[in-house]
């Protein structure tokens, strides 16, 4: 177990906010309570995560006046549709502009009870508390919020910070061993961004991450909220370098959206569309063959897919990727690597080589 907690910071002006990592932190009501203005709460979680950690959070908020709302699970039910069920339960309450929305669960409820925050009586406070992997190192973080459209993920939303983020460690021991790989993809995005250290780190202590080792989890979880808070603070809304973050993103939007959401879980997408990523960069002449192998290997040895899936052609990949939110001007622009820790965003690539990359991994599998 952790011997102290640790606090970071996103720093943004006055609606900076301090990122709690440690374990055990759920049932320490004092440290997130601080951030509550009013008695009026609302745990948004759903039918996974609720049976778990709900209680335990009610009791530390002992003299709130604290209400629930129960998600179905899944991203498939990441919808307008459900969102409704939120402000269902906050209006039959009676919960004023004071209230605050409180996110238990992974990266979907995070997103969904975020947008309702951002939404409800034009805003309200709220805090995440994320418990996956992913959500811990990425959603949770940064203050994207949002549903899926059928035509396309993450299409509505807003930007709407939270003003604490309580990452409590100890509750990853009841995620499974498929989920919390698709939180290390999301965990080796940092290394490959701009931090070739951490890649480094993650290359020799992978093994302990995929095993659920809790030292090497809890460093890994702080250095890719250290790394995340820096780009959000220097680029809150994406008009940058913000964009790296989607490393493997537009590729892994186009295979979660075309496969039907739910089917490939977020982070086993992106850990494909990293590898996308690194075939078109080396077809570019940007990185070479070993660097690959060794992106691919790494992913691999997290128990990660690293091929798209064959039912999707050139042309459902073309057609879902043209709905990225980074195409500008109708033009597709992509994180790409000139290196490990070396990423950048760009337009100005050679469109027949993304097709020849597109159609490489269907000429392999002939
Ligand atoms: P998820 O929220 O669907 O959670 C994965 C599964 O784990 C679910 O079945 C959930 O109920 C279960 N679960 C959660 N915590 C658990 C626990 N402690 N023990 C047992 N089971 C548990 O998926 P996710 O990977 O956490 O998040 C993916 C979502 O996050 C996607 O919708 C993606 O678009 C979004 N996302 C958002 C951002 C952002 O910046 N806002 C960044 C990355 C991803
Ligand atoms: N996960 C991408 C971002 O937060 O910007």
């Amino acid at each position: 177990m952790l011997d102290e907690m640790k606090t970071l910071e996103v720093s943004l002006g006055d609606r900076s906010y301090p990122i709690y990592i440690g374990a055990g932190l759920l049932q320490q009501g004092e440290i997130y309570r601080r951030h509550i203005d009013s008695r009026q709460v609302l745990i948004v979680s759903n039918e996974t995560v609720a049976p778990l950690y709900l209680q335990a959070i009610t009791d530390a908020l002992d003299g709130f006046d604290v209400g629930s709302v129960i998600l179905p699970d899944g991203e498939q039910f990441k919808t307008l549709e459900i969102l409704n069920q939120i402000f269902d339960r906050l209006l039959k309450l009676r919960f004023n502009r004071q209230c605050t929305i409180l996110a238990l669960g992974g990266g979907v409820v995070g997103d969904m009870a975020g947008f309702a925050a951002a939404c409800y009586q034009r805003g309200v406070p709220f805090i995440q508390m994320p418990t996956t992997l992913l959500s811990q190192v990425d959603s949770s973080v940064g203050g994207k919020t949002g549903v899926n459209h059928a035509l396309g993920k993450n299409m509505i939303g807003a930007f709407y910070q939270p003003r604490c983020v309580v990452i409590d460690i100890a509750t990853l021991a009841t995620l499974d061993a498929r989920q919390l790989s698709a939180g290390i993809a999301e965990v080796i995005k940092y290394g490959l961004i701009n931090d070739a250290g951490f890649f480094d780190w993650l290359d020799a202590n992978i093994d302990a991450l995929v095993q659920g080792d809790h030292q090497a989890l809890a460093y890994a979880i702080e250095r890719s909220c250290r790394d995340k808070a820096v780009i959000v603070a220097a680029d809150e809304r994406e008009s940058g370098q913000r964009a790296l973050l989607n490393l493997g993103h537009t590729f892994g939007h186009a295979i979660e959206t075309g496969m039907g959401y739910g089917c490939w879980l977020h982070g086993e997408a992106v850990a494909t569309g990293m590898c996308m990523a690194a075939a078109l960069s080396q077809r570019l002449g940007w990185i070479d063959q070993v660097v690959v192998e060794r992106i691919v290997d790494l992913l691999q040895r997290a128990r990660l897919p690293t091929e798209p899936p064959p039912q999707l052609d050139r042309e459902q990949f073309l057609a879902l990727m043209g709905v990225d939110k980074k195409v500008m001007d109708g033009k597709l622009r992509l994180v790409l690597l000139r290196g490990i820790g070396e990423a950048l965003v760009t337009d100005n690539f050679d469109r027949a080589e993304l097709n020849n990359t597109l159609d490489g991994y269907r000429r392999a599998k002939v």
